[in-house]
């Protein structure tokens, strides 16, 4: 033994005396043994990891040069995109990376959906990824207002005027998260230090237990059958490899895939036609002047076209709060005998095909001003939305499944 490799594994002893290094690596990483046939949908998951690094990063660093005041706000944005060195970069990168959270979070959830992720066992491994989903929503809410800009400013108004709509309380409960009778200042202070302290901090926090939770009961596949039914002598699932050094090159892959994605919007596109930074945010938020057309940014504009496609406010909140809610009760709604989507029959299939046109759709029509055409079109949509998981226990029931392999393949 050289004396590099003495000192090293001196030190690793040393702190394995009073710290579980070793035990955890080998629980969490070379002993821990995912199915052998993940597919690209298996990506997101790391990608998500990815995502929150950069995001926690780059937040730091604008952090140190952005002001939480109504009058600098807009300045000090501008400020780092022309002044401060690497500043746009810093930036660019954490606006993207805003966008790039909820594709990879989206993609990560219907991969999740398609193969029964959230079936027993992983019922609350799945509930843990909604609570990280609502604490992303709060996260990128609290966010865009901190550049004060026109959509920064009349997004956060409609918003919380939505609160208004709850019987009651409503315009009381509107005026606490306020703090002021507009948007104002204290609005400002308030959403940088839930977005700058408290939503990061819970967000870290969920995403640790959601993966203490995903090694508690190990990962689904694309097959949805459980490894650990067949076990060798050793104990070790058959059709299990270590997730060190296997998945954490074939990840290393997908994250080299993303990165040049990543960068290609960052250093071309960084506003990619108004879908990540939208025009009207390049205008300083100006109280007395509404912009004629109000969206939300895209990750929230499906829930936005349901909202608009109720003639009455409290019903459209009500079902908007719905419309996000009904992925926390699919474990149990989904009463098929089998988990994976390959061996679901023709009515799950077409379900969830109808679930992501609907999706979709409702996406793009949130984006667009109204139009009777485009009511009609977001009220259909909304239908197929809502009847993806209320029937869900009936089609899934009356489906002709196909035969499970008893491994996988
Ligand atoms: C910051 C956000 C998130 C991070 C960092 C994250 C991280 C991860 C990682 C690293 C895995 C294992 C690799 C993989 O299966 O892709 C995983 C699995 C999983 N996640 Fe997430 N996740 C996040 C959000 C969510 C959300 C929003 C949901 C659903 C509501 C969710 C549900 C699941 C499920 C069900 C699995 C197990 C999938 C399977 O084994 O088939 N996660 N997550």
């Amino acid at each position: 033994m050289n004396a590099v490799t003495k000192l090293l594994t001196g030190t690793r002893d040393w702190v394995d005396a009073r710290f579980p290094l070793t035990k955890m690596w080998n629980e969490h990483l070379a002993r821990y043994y995912a199915p052998k046939n993940f597919n690209i949908w298996y990506f997101f998951g790391s990608l998500l990891l990815v995502v929150l690094v950069i995001q926690l990063l780059t937040g730091i660093w604008l952090t140190m040069s952005y002001k939480p005041d109504a009058q600098q706000a807009f300045g000090s944005v501008e400020y780092i995109m022309r002044d401060v060195q690497w500043g746009w970069l810093i930036r660019y990168m954490h606006s993207t990376g805003a966008s790039a959270f909820f594709i990879c979070v989206y993609l990560h959830m219907f991969r999740g959906m398609m193969y029964g992720s959230y079936r027993a066992p992983r019922e609350l491994l799945w509930l843990l990824g909604m609570a990280i989903y609502f604490a992303l929503m709060a996260e990128a809410f609290f966010g865009y207002l901190l550049p004060w800009g026109q959509m920064s400013y009349w997004g956060a108004q409609v918003i919380i005027s939505l609160f208004g709509a709850i019987p009651f309380i409503g315009d009381t409960l509107a005026l606490w998260i306020r703090g002021d009778y507009v948007v104002s200042d204290v609005t400002l202070n308030r959403f940088f230090s839930l977005h700058v302290v408290a939503l990061p901090l819970v967000l870290v926090a969920l995403v640790f237990v959601h993966i203490i939770a995903l090694h508690e009961v190990g990962s689904n596949n694309p097959d949805g059958v459980e490894i650990k039914k067949h076990k060798g002598p050793d104990g070790i699932p058959i059709d299990g490899i270590p997730f060190h050094p296997y998945y954490t090159v074939k990840d290393l892959v997908g994250v080299g895939v993303f990165l040049l994605l990543f960068a290609a919007v960052v250093f071309f596109m960084p506003e990619l036609g108004g879908y990540f930074i939208e025009q009207n945010n390049f205008i300083p938020a100006d109280p007395l002047t509404t912009p004629q057309h109000i969206a939300p940014v895209w990750y929230f504009t499906p829930f936005y076209a349901i909202l608009r496609a109720v003639p009455d406010k409290l019903s459209g909140v009500i079902l908007m709060g719905l419309a996000v809610f009904m992925f926390v009760l699919l474990p149990w709604l989904d009463r098929s005998p089998v988990k994976s989507i390959r061996y679901k029959g023709a009515w799950s299939r077409a379900a969830m095909v109808a679930f992501a046109v609907s999706f979709l759709g409702l996406g793009y029509l949130g984006l667009e001003p109204v139009t009777p055409t485009y009511t009609l079109m977001a009220r259909v949509l909304t239908v197929v939305y809502f009847g993806f998981f209320l029937l869900m226990p009936v089609y899934t029931r009356m489906d002709r499944t196909r035969p499970v392999p008893d491994r996988v393949t």
